[in-house]
């Protein structure tokens, strides 16, 4: 793996991948959104290691706006990692219509219209993977508490998408997984998570690694177990 494309890079497990690509001797794109404020990624850019990539994914036409950037670029993956949790009001006590879209928008629209602008990049490429960051909260048949409706809708949605680009592009030769990272120590994660991000990223840079086609279209924790959808 060469080159790599991820996205939600300032922070949490998107910086940790960019950080271990960065340290493995890949030409990382990463992809925040606002990169003069990425201050964590500032001597990695500096060094010519890290390509630091405007990416709002509210902003419908940032992807082709990034593609017409990379220009004929090869990617070996991309790396949707970029996520919101939607809010405090997913329950049926409450539930905020322009969160829950939001929410959609970010954590499953986006994801696919970034994958979509893409893909000659990543068709330039020698391993051709798309990684979906989902969670388990994705999976319907692990759903065993309810509750999270615009988290859980829009990571099943996300789910259904990485099932999908997996059909679609599998002639080609693509490898599209969806993730869950553990319930990782992050912002969104909070401090009582149990899985640290430095391991959480690992585990899946492990995985990535050692990914073949017959996992294509299929959902993997970080340690590589294989999840329901
Ligand atoms: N932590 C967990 O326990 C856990 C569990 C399951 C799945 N996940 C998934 O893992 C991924 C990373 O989560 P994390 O724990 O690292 O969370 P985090 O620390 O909250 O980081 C989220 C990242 O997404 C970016 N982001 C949010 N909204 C964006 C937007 N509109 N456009 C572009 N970037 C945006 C953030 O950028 P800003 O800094 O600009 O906000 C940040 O880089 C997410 O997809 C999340 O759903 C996390």
């Amino acid at each position: 793996m060469q080159s790599v494309f991820v996205s939600g890079a300032n922070r949490g497990i998107g910086l940790e991948h960019v950080k271990r690509f960065a340290a493995a001797g890949r030409h990382v794109y990463a992809a925040v959104r606002d990169p003069l404020a990425a201050d964590a990624l500032t001597p990695l850019a500096e060094s010519g290691q890290v390509n630091l990539i405007a990416y709002d994914a509210e902003d419908l036409g940032a992807p082709d706006r990034i593609a017409a950037a990379l220009q004929d670029k090869p990617l070996d993956l991309v790396f949707n990692n970029a996520g919101i949790y939607g809010g405090e009001k997913q329950s049926l006590a409450g539930i905020d219509p322009e969160a829950f879209m939001t929410t959609i928008r970010v954590d499953a629209l986006a994801p696919l219209l970034l994958t979509q602008a893409l893909l000659p990049n990543l068709r330039r490429g020698a391993r051709k993977i798309i990684a979906n960051q989902s969670s388990r909260m994705g999976s319907i048949a692990d759903n065993g508490s309810g509750g999270f409706y615009a988290y859980r809708a829009a990571k099943a949605g996300l789910n259904m998408i990485t099932k999908s680009l997996a059909l679609d592009l599998g002639h080609e030769g693509f490898i599209v997984v969806a993730l869950h990272p553990g319930w990782v120590k992050t912002r969104m994660g909070g401090p009582r998570a149990p899985v640290d991000v430095g391991d959480s990223a690992a585990g899946q840079a492990a995985l990535l690694q050692r990914l073949t086609k017959t996992d294509s279209g299929r959902f993997f924790d970080y340690t590589g177990a294989e999840l329901p959808w």
